[in-house]
Parts: structure tokens; sequence; C-alpha cells
């Protein structure tokens, strides 16, 4: 069965998504879509022109809304890089050009007759994952936030670098919005079978200090080139593999949460049918209540958006 991608947006992120997916064979269809066509198509040309140096083969097609009709999954990479230089690092400052441009994209995406599963990283991802289910009307577990994913990856790599071990060596979530509301559910974190907690006192780690290095990674990110890529490219074509190979994994995207009546990042097992399971985490008091902010917050700029 052919393994079809769409990736709408072909900015800096959603380039590199394509550039991963193409340079590892990840797809065998790839659909390009972006309002500047010149753009999607110098790149599918660009990526032909990689085709005879790479070990894979995908038939790559532009600008074709149609061609969404048989497509397994859509990432949206969707943004305005001017919005996202802002002074208070918010995510939300996009969302007066992101929700227009999503409405338009996610109304021809319901008219091609789509039925697979969208992969969103738009910003603010949360809110914009909840407008591509409300306007698809495709199941909740269909539509998936990058969310927090990137930011469990940041706090990975922060407290990998502080006990020197490789971040996939560090277990544990960034629950909540993927923005300032978010948080690092330290009870979840564990490194060498031993918590975080345990391990935070013997070693003289800040855990405050840890949890904010990795909520604002991606601003710091951004202070040096203006945007970010790889990290959340990444997480996207996780999502992308995960889903196209059914594997079940459990992961901290954003996903709708009944008792939140939101999208937020919480752990969830993400394969072929999208959200699988959801899982249920033993959190601290504390972490509970900053959860419940979390998605109040989310919950306040969603009624906001549809003003
Ligand atoms: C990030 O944090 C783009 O929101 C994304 O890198």
């Amino acid at each position: 069965m052919a393994r079809k991608v769409a990736v709408i947006g072909m900015g800096h992120v959603g380039s590199t998504v394509a550039h991963y997916i193409v340079a590892n064979g990840f797809a065998d269809d790839l659909v390009l879509i972006d309002t500047n066509e010149a753009k999607a198509k110098a790149d599918a040309l660009d990526f032909k022109d990689a085709m005879a140096n790479l070990l894979f083969h995908t038939n790559i097609t532009v600008n074709d809304y149609g061609a969404l009709a048989d497509t397994d999954v859509i990432v949206s990479a969707v943004g305005n890089i001017k919005l996202q230089d802002n002074p208070n690092a918010d995510r939300f400052a996009e969302l007066p050009f992101t929700r227009k441009a999503v409405a338009d994209v996610a109304a021809k995406i319901k008219e091609s007759g789509f039925n697979g599963k969208i992969v969103v990283i738009t910003n603010p991802v949360d809110v914009i994952t909840s407008l591509y289910q409300e306007i698809t009307g495709l199941p909740k577990e269909h539509v998936i936030g990058t969310g927090t994913l990137l930011d469990s990856a940041r706090m990975k790599r922060a407290v990998a670098d502080r006990l020197h071990v490789d971040p996939r060596s560090v277990a544990g979530y960034n629950l909540g919005e993927h923005g300032n509301s978010q948080f690092t559910a330290w009870s979840t974190v564990k490194v060498l079978d031993q918590p975080i907690t345990k391990l935070a006192k013997e070693r003289g780690l800040d855990l405050d200090e840890l949890d904010k290095e990795a909520k604002m990674g991606g601003w710091t990110v951004f202070q040096g080139k203006k945007y970010t890529s790889y990290g959340v490219a990444t997480a996207a074509v996780r999502l992308v593999n995960v889903i196209l190979s059914n594997a079940l994994t459990e992961l901290p995207v954003s996903n709708y949460r009944d008792e939140y009546g939101v999208y937020l990042s919480y752990p969830a097992v993400v394969g072929r049918d999208g959200i699988v399971a959801q899982s249920h985490l033993d959190l601290t008091d504390e972490e509970l209540a900053k959860l419940q902010t979390s998605a109040n917050f989310i919950k306040e700029k969603y009624a906001e958006s549809l003003d």
C-alpha cells in the first residue's frame, strides 16, 4: 500500500518536514501545497534534483488539493514568520493570521474528500488543531497536534545535558499548552530509572530552571535564526511514521481530552487510527492544578479565536 503524505505550508518548517521525508524515503507519494506556487514548484524540482543521489524514490505532486482524497497523512505547517517575532514570546501572536489561513485550508481539505489523519504544527497549535477538527469534521482522534512532543524533547535535552546522558535516556513529559502555560510534570521524569526529583537533590539540579529552559527552548533557537525548524519537523515526522506504521507509540501530543473539553498535550497511544488510547498519569496535586490552568487558558483563547 503506497504511503502518501501531504505538506501544507512550505516555509522553513514545511520544507524541513518534506526534506526529512524525501531523504529517508518515509513516503511513496508526497503532495506539496503552498499559496506561493512558485516556491512549492521550486521545492519539488529541487527534491527531484536530489533523487539521483538518494536511495529512495518519492513521487511529488504540487498544489493539487484533489490529490488529498487518498492521502494518508496531512502535515499542516502553515504559518507567518513575521508574526512569530513578538516581545512576549507568545505563539498566539500568529492566531489572527493562522486562523484565517487554516479556515481556508481546512475547507479545501474537507472538499477534497480527505479521510486520513492530520498532524498539526501550525501555531498556536492546540487551538489550530481544534479548528482543523471542527472545520473538516474529522473524528477528534484523527486530528493531532505536535504539541509538547517538542517541548518534552527540549526538556529531555536540558536534563540530558546536566546528567550527561542521551536525551533518549530521559523519560517523562511536558504537559498542557504548547506555549507559555505548559509545564514539566517532574513526577513523570526518570533518568537511570531514578525519579528526577531524587536525582535533582543528589546532583544539585534546579528543576525550575530546567522547566523554564524547556518551555523557552523554542525562543532560544528563534533568537538565533528567527525561526525554528529541525526540532518541530522531527516531532511531526515521528508522528507521521507512527501513524503510517501503526506503531502504537505513547507520545505527549495535543489531543482532545474530554475531562478538560479542549485539545492539550497529554500522553496518548498513536497509530494508524490516530489517537488509539489515552493515558492517565498519576500527577501530583500541583501538577493537576497547572494542567487545569493551562486547559483553561487554551479554552479561553479558543473561544476568542471564534469571535
Ligand atoms: C517551536 O516551539 C515552532 O512552536 C514551534 O519550535
